[in-house]
Formats: C-alpha cells, sequence, structure tokens
C-alpha cells in the first residue's frame, strides 16, 4: 500500500459575515450566551452569487495552486458535504467541469456529516493506490444556512457556510496513513431529513446529547490515532479537530496538556462549517507558516451520523 501527504491547501468563505448580534437580532439569543457556551463571535452566510460549487471551486483552485500541481494530475475529486447544491449531479462532478479535471477519474460527493473531510482523505488514499495519477483532491464544503432552522435558537447560531481543499499525493515511500473510523448509526441526535420523509430539510440537534458524545469521542481518537501510529503527544506538530464548539477542544486539550502553540480555533470567526472545518483550519494554518513541508497533524472529527474519525498526516 502507498500512502499520502497533504501538497497544498486552499480554502473560500463567504463575503457576509453575520454577528452574534445579528443572531440576537432574529432569535431571543445574546452574544454573551453565544460566545461563552460555544466559542463563537461570527460566521459567513452565502449570499447573491455564491454557492456550494462556487466555495468549492475557489477552495480547489487555491489548494492545486499551493501544491503546484495542475487539474490535468488529477486521478480522483471527492466533495465531502451534507449540503450540495444538487444531488445530481454531485458537487464533485460540478467541481470536476469548472476546472477541467481527467474525464476517466472517479468525482463523488461523500456524506459523513462533520466527519466527511476524514472519511473522504482515507478514501482518497484507497483510490490513489489504485490509480495511474499520483495526486487526489479532498474538498470539504458546506452552505448549512440554508439548512438552518431559524426557529430553534439552539441551533440557528452554530452554522456557517465555507470550502476548504487539500491536494494529497500518495507515493510508494511513503506509509500508509494511521486512521480510526467509525459510526454509531444513530437517527435521532442529529437530523437532515431528506426526500425520503416528509419533515422540512433542516438542521435538528439534541446539543448536550452531541456534546456528551464529543467530549468522549475527541480523546478516544486521539488515543487510537497515537497507539495505533506508536507516536506520544510531542511527537504531532499540530493538532486540528472539528471545530464545534470551544468547549470540546479545550476539555480536548487539557486532558492530553496539549500546549497551546500546537493546537488552533477559528470557531470565533466562521462557526461550525461541519464538513469545512477541518480543512478550513489546515488551510489557514499553512497560510500562517504554523504547518510546512514535514508537519505532522494529528486530525480529529465527529458529528452526525453520529461518526467520528482520527487521522494522523503529513504535510510533503
Ligand atoms: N441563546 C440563549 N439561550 C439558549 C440558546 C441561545 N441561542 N440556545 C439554547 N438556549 C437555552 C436553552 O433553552 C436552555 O434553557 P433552559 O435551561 O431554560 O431550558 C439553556 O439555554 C441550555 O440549553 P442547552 O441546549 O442545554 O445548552 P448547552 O450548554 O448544551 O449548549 C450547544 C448547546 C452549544 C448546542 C452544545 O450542546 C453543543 O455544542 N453541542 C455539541 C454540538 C456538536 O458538537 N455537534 C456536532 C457536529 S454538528 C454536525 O455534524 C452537522
Amino acid at each position: 500500500m502507498k500512502g499520502i501527504k497533504i501538497r497544498g491547501t486552499g480554502r473560500s468563505v463567504p463575503v457576509k459575515t453575520v454577528t452574534n448580534q445579528d443572531m440576537a437580532a432574529i432569535v431571543d439569543t445574546s452574544d454573551e450566551w453565544i460566545s461563552s457556551r460555544t466559542g463563537i463571535q461570527r460566521r459567513r452566510h452565502c449570499g447573491e452569487g455564491e454557492n456550494l460549487t462556487s466555495l468549492s471551486v475557489q477552495a480547489a483552485r487555491q489548494a492545486l495552486e499551493s501544491a503546484g500541481v495542475r487539474p490535468e494530475e488529477i486521478g480522483a475529486c471527492i466533495v465531502a458535504t451534507l449540503s450540495a447544491d444538487t444531488l445530481v449531479p454531485s458537487a464533485a462532478c460540478l467541481v470536476q467541469r469548472e476546472l477541467g479535471l481527467p474525464e476517466d477519474i472517479p468525482c463523488f460527493d461523500l456524506a459523513a456529516a462533520c466527519t466527511g473531510f476524514l472519511f473522504a482523505l482515507h478514501t482518497m488514499e484507497c483510490l490513489l493506490n489504485a490509480s495511474p495519477r499520483k495526486y487526489g483532491l479532498v474538498i470539504g464544503a458546506e452552505y448549512l444556512s440554508r439548512l438552518i432552522n431559524w426557529e430553534d435558537r439552539g441551533t440557528c447560531i452554530l452554522f456557517g457556510d465555507g470550502a476548504g481543499a487539500a491536494v494529497v499525493e500518495c507515493r510508494e515511500d511513503w506509509g500508509t496513513v494511521p486512521a480510526v473510523m467509525g459510526c454509531h448509526g444513530d437517527d435521532k441526535l442529529l437530523r437532515v431529513p431528506g426526500p425520503g420523509t416528509s419533515e422540512p430539510c433542516l438542521i435538528s440537534m439534541e446539543g448536550t446529547q452531541v456534546f456528551k458524545f464529543a467530549v468522549e469521542a475527541v480523546p478516544w481518537c486521539i488515543r487510537q490515532v497515537l497507539e495505533t501510529s506508536g507516536k506520544t503527544v510531542e511527537d504531532v506538530d499540530f493538532f486540528v479537530f472539528h471545530q464545534a464548539n470551544a468547549r470540546i477542544i479545550d476539555l480536548a486539550v487539557r486532558k492530553y496538556r496539549i500546549p497551546q502553540e500546537k493546537y488552533y480555533k477559528n470557531i470565533q470567526d466562521y462557526g461550525n462549517t461541519s464538513a469545512a472545518s477541518i480543512p478550513l483550519v489546515l488551510s489557514e494554518l499553512q497560510e500562517q507558516k504554523k504547518v510546512g513541508s514535514g508537519s505532522r497533524v494529528l486530525l480529529v472529527g465527529f458529528g452526525g451520523g453520529l461518526t467520528w474519525g482520527g487521522t494522523l498526516i503529513e504535510f510533503a
């Protein structure tokens, strides 16, 4: 088995910023409640001329440029999302058309809520092992503002829109990336109903129950990834967590005594962007040169499904 490393990253977020004060004008809430319970101060919501495809394409273009890879060199394209513009064609096929990716490659969407980007990275490694091309495009993108239930103050304040992308390279001399992944098969705690139900297509969540799941899942994933890879906290250059709630991250870093310079939060700016949140962090970290060639990053995701995953991946 060949292994993958990250070659380049990119991101794109909508122009419009929605602050906590803006939220308080819509539902019965306050900046104080939202920031103290979640860490969120603002989020981006799509406006005129923006959608999931346009965000994905911009993020992917930036990732290709940062990787120094041409579209024709891409061997597969996966968009992790739960909020694609159309069910068919997939967002990945629309990205393929916009970027001029080759036609003889698989392009498809992957739905695993907030863990989607992690599942997609692992899937990409498997695909590239069977591909004559060595580069893959993995995008995490969401347009969650169109799935918000504006009558539910417990969830409407949480979610934002955005896209992050990574170009990965697969090589014979790199070992396979250690990964742990799982799902609970739960259909109650976090739901976005589809066409097969009579319910409106809006996000509903039992926040406190999901919080309890997350504060167990995150440390579990860290431990499993470290054990599987034979590494310690000290061997990891950066910890990248799904940005669902700052308190979930704080509990995990305290448990593992992860120093402040080894983890990052951008939830204050973007809210919870589900599958986009991990690649958005990766792209900001690379831009700020907090990670770069040779950096070893431990990624942890969790979310609806309930799904969870962890992986230890390097920058090429
Ligand atoms: N403003 C003011 N008060 C509010 C708001 C609000 N926006 N929302 C809820 N409240 C009230 C509730 O009505 C409740 O009041 P009561 O005590 O009088 O009944 C009180 O605040 C506490 O509500 P809880 O829901 O218990 O608040 P909690 O502390 O659990 O925080 C939150 C809610 C932020 C959603 C938290 O549970 C959380 O972050 N959960 C995890 C989310 C997550 O990780 N999701 C996974 C990924 S998402 C995906 O996969 C798409």
